[in-house]
């Protein structure tokens, strides 16, 4: 069975001692892992260091980083390499979110690059994609979303992409409070998992988590965690809480 992710993204928010103390909250918390379970969390840079020993030893607790450069290395000031994260233990990166694709104008073909990079040094990225308010109500969304896909994965070979994760986030979902339905869920997960079939194989495609995310929260994610092509979430909002989102670990497939 494919890896069933619940995947925090913390965003700009928490000073250290809010996120040293979500974390001692939520290791203290109930959470259940099985063997392709994992709970990541993608916190700011300066904090990847303490979170990383405090995680450390606790089986299937990871960490993502939020973004990375798509340079190695050299006079890129502000810039945050790959090795950077390599050497501090970091192993997922957060790939293109929307709000980095929207403010930082990252495009397609920029995140091939920084795809390319986290494969060259041995990062797992978490490679985001999902269309806007407009795209959904024109009803253009799977061709958008397959876009995305095509222009920043499709160079790549199907062996690389095994195990690869994906996190589809509307962005008319992302801290609205306005969830996609678990059907409209499914149904964009099934499409890209078709679209990666398409490409590189169905074997290559089955094996790809594909995360959801957009409001997701205690309350509805065992709904739409339980959807076929749903393989966990990517959460905002919901995992600057630890009761939430221990919560949401405990709601993953088994
Ligand atoms: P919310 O869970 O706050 O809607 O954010 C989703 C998101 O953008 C996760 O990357």
């Amino acid at each position: 069975m494919r890896k069933q992710i619940a995947a925090a993204n913390w965003k700009m928010n928490l000073s250290i001692e809010q996120a040293e103390t979500l974390m001692t909250d939520l290791l203290a918390s109930p959470i259940e892992l099985t063997e392709n379970q994992q709970a990541v969390f993608g916190v700011p840079f300066p904090y990847l260091i303490n979170i990383n020993q405090k995680i450390a030893g606790k089986q299937h607790f990871s960490l993502a980083a939020q973004n990375c450069s798509n340079k190695v290395s050299g006079a890129y000031t502000g810039e945050v390499s790959v090795e950077m994260l390599k050497s501090i233990g970091v192993p997922y990166v957060i790939i293109g979110h929307s709000e980095r694709r929207e403010y930082f104008n990252e495009t397609n073909a920029l995140l091939a690059e920084k795809v390319n990079i986290c494969f060259e040094y041995g990062l797992l990225p978490i490679f985001c994609c999902g269309e806007a308010l407009q795209i959904r109500e024109a009803g253009t969304q799977n061709s958008y979303v397959e876009n995305q896909l095509k222009e920043s994965l499709f160079h790549l070979t199907g062996e690389s992409l095994r195990g690869f994760v994906i996190a589809y986030e509307p962005i008319w979902a992302i801290g609205t409070g306005k969830t996609a339905s678990s059907e409209q869920a499914q149904e964009m997960h099934a499409h890209i998992r078709n679209v990666m079939a398409e490409q590189f194989g169905k074997e290559i495609a089955d094996s790809i988590s594909i995360l959801y995310g957009g409001s997701v929260k205690a309350a509805n994610a065992k709904e739409i965690f339980g959807q076929t092509d749903v393989d966990g979430g990517l959460v905002g909002g919901a995992s600057l809480v630890a009761a939430e989102f221990s919560a949401i670990i405990n709601s993953l497939k088994k």
